[in-house]
């Protein structure tokens, strides 16, 4: 089986000594693409970095809404210029999150609007982070016209931004919050067809059951892959095709 993981960090400082060895050893256990998602400058420019060394990873750059300086008209400036690259498959992840920073929204709000305006000039789709601020998140896709789509990464187990999401033409994006004992996941992934269903691990992060709480790796994407398997009755492997050619079809790879 090829698990396509469309949103990791090996750019994260905790991987910073292990991941050459993690990536390598992963391909050879099934994980055949990664996306290494930026979220600032810094961390877009390393996410090239690993990107130039190893076929099948691929990144997106971008400045998400835990990751605005006063630098950030700056910054952006230098995005746009770096996600030329011809293995980059997004401007993300970007957004809004409310939960982290509540006191700069109409700044957030703006430098998501710029990153999306940026993402159709450079022709390419964007990766959303939204985080308790689902209505504002939904009311700018509407605004603001999303010429690439994009797609809602790690999702909110929320069943009306899933059918906003779907109805604006974007991919859900699940990792291992849907399979946590208490999350209400299997109603959010009913909702969703399989042909707009990818998976993710948000690594370092958000470890699945039953690794809850430990450092996350691509490796673990089996898991959400599985849950997804089980909620629509389905083999493992038509989810892991299916969101493979999903994943291949928003990014543009061939
Ligand atoms: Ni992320």
């Amino acid at each position: 089986m090829n698990f396509f993981d469309s949103h990791a960090h090996y750019n994260d400082e905790r991987f910073l000594d292990i991941r050459d060895k993690l990536i390598e050893d992963m391909y050879n256990d099934e994980i055949t693409n990664i996306v290494c998602a930026g979220y600032n400058l810094e961390a877009s420019k390393d996410a090239i970095e690993l990107a130039k060394r190893y076929p099948h990873v691929f990144t997106t750059c971008g400045i998400s809404p835990n990751d605005i300086t006063e630098n950030v008209d700056k910054e952006l400036l230098e995005i746009e210029k770096i996600a030329k690259y011809e293995k980059n498959v997004a401007i993300g992840e970007i957004g809004l999150d409310y939960y982290w920073n509540k006191d700069n929204k109409e700044l957030q709000k703006q430098v998501f609007i710029k990153q999306i305006e940026m993402a159709n000039r450079l022709d390419l789709p964007i990766v959303i982070h939204t985080r308790e601020a689902v209505m504002d998140t939904v009311q700018i896709l509407k605004e603001h016209q999303v010429l690439n789509k994009g797609v809602f990464h790690c999702c909110p187990l929320n069943q009306e931004l899933i059918k906003e999401g779907l109805k604006l033409g974007f991919y859900i994006s699940f990792s291992g919050n849907v399979t946590f004992k208490n999350a209400k996941s299997a109603g959010c992934i009913e909702l969703v067809p399989m042909d707009k269903i990818l998976i993710e691990t948000d690594s370092p992060y958000l470890a699945p059951e039953p690794h809850r709480g430990e450092t996350n790796t691509s490796l673990f994407v089996k898991y959400v892959a599985q849950k997804i398997a089980e909620v629509k009755g389905i083999s493992l492997e038509e989810v892991a095709n299916q969101t493979k050619s999903n994943a291949e079809a928003i990014f543009k790879i061939k």
